[in-house]
């Protein structure tokens, strides 16, 4: 039997969707919900580098481990340069802006770059180690804060700060979308050993220009030094802790297990930094005195007394960029913090497209 409906509960019913109707607009206004789509000819995923082992007790019995994990995004119609995006601890940082608003890989993805997301061996989605690896809980939400330079201390916001600081959901998900790091000179070698084979292999694209973030800038730094390829055409860091110098520099290696540099490395293998352009950017609210940014202004200034051509930038002073975060990419107005990048690109002519050749 037909059931005929009551009116009235017809309108109520009209109402209340136009109510959410109208709610979900104002929620996804612009940038949730971009006007264009994102042309993908392609994407896909694939482990690299790594080794073989054998079982101690039957050498039948072997792991394949330690490789690194790229995904990639190939877009409709690339331009020839592929950006890998290395996270310092998490890929979420490059995939959204803190309020979920539109990340870099998909801002540069829209420009036409091919994106490559990389996990270094044991990081991420390369977890299959070789090695017995640990997790120790440390309850670092607050210190988290305090290092991504959101303010000088927890919930004590820098005024300005690109961050939505009214919105509680965000600041959870910035702080809990972590993956172990791994911090020592150990690791960063058992990284960028992966990563120097993932670049030379060709499978990133033949013009690779890596970003990285804080702990992972140190990385890009010794992928390039290890590359027996041309294939890394550019190196751009934001916040990079941590810096690679040459042996004939007078500089010493870090203390302890050496998280964060300096890594000295043969002036031979150093020079590779000489052959390509280098950014290292800085958030707001860095004094000069920051021992990394300090660093970054030595290892600049030697790269380009050695004929290199590597700039150190601050984001607020030299740029009017006020506010930014330790993680400019994900900050509020990551579209201008995109906008700079690509200005890096064209400027050193990284920003043809493939059939232009
Ligand atoms: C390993 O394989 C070889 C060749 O098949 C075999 O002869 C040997 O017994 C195996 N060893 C173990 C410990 O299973
Ligand atoms: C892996 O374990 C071996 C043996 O214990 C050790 O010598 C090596 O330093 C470890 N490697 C890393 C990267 O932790
Ligand atoms: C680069 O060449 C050196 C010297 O032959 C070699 O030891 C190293 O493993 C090579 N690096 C890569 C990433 O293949
Ligand atoms: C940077 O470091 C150098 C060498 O350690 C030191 O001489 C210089 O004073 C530092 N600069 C600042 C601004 O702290």
């Amino acid at each position: 039997m037909l059931a005929i409906p009551n009116p009235r509960s017809i309108l109520t019913t009209c109402l209340l969707l136009l109510t959410l109707g109208s709610q979900t607009r104002a929620d996804d206004a612009d940038p949730f919900k971009p006007e264009k789509p994102i042309m993908l000819r392609q994407s896909g995923g694939f482990t690299i580098g790594g080794k073989i082992i054998q079982a101690p007790f039957n050498p039948n019995m072997t792991l394949s481990c330690d490789h690194g994990y790229v995904e990639y995004f190939h877009p409709w119609r690339p331009r020839k340069t592929s950006i890998v995006m290395w996270h310092s601890s998490s890929t979420q940082t490059f995939q959204n802006r803190w309020d979920g608003g539109e990340g870099f890989k998909d801002k540069f993805l829209r420009r036409d770059y091919p994106v490559y997301l990389w996990d270094g061996p044991r990081v991420g989605r390369a977890n299959w180690a070789c090695n017995v690896t640990y997790y120790v809980p440390d309850y670092r939400d607050q210190g988290n804060f305090a290092a991504w330079n959101f303010g000088p201390s927890f919930k004590n916001w820098w005024p300005g700060v690109q961050f939505p600081t009214e919105n509680e959901y965000a600041w959870q998900q910035a702080t809990s979308s972590r993956y172990v790091e791994y911090d020592s000179e150990a690791s960063v070698h058992l990284e960028t050993n992966a990563a120097a084979i993932a670049a030379d292999s060709g499978k990133l694209g033949k013009s690779i220009v890596y970003l990285g973030n804080s702990a992972s800038g140190l990385r890009a730094q010794m992928t390039a030094v290890k590359s027996n390829s041309t294939n890394i055409k550019g190196i751009v860091c934001y916040e990079g802790y941590g810096y690679v110098f040459p042996d004939t520099a007078g500089i010493r290696p870090g203390a302890g297990n050496n998280a964060f540099g300096p890594i000295i490395v043969p002036e031979e293998d150093w020079k590779k930094l000489t052959k390509i352009p280098i950014q290292f950017l800085w958030g707001d609210n860095r004094d000069e005195s920051f021992t990394f940014l300090n660093q970054s202004r030595q290892a600049a200034a030697l790269i380009n007394k050695h004929g290199g051509n590597a700039e150190v930038i601050l984001l607020g002073k030299d740029k009017g960029l006020k506010g930014t975060t330790h993680i400019a990419f994900a900050d509020m107005h990551n579209e201008k913090v995109a906008d700079l990048l690509e200005d890096f690109l064209r400027k050193n002519k990284l920003s043809r497209y493939e059939r232009d050749e």
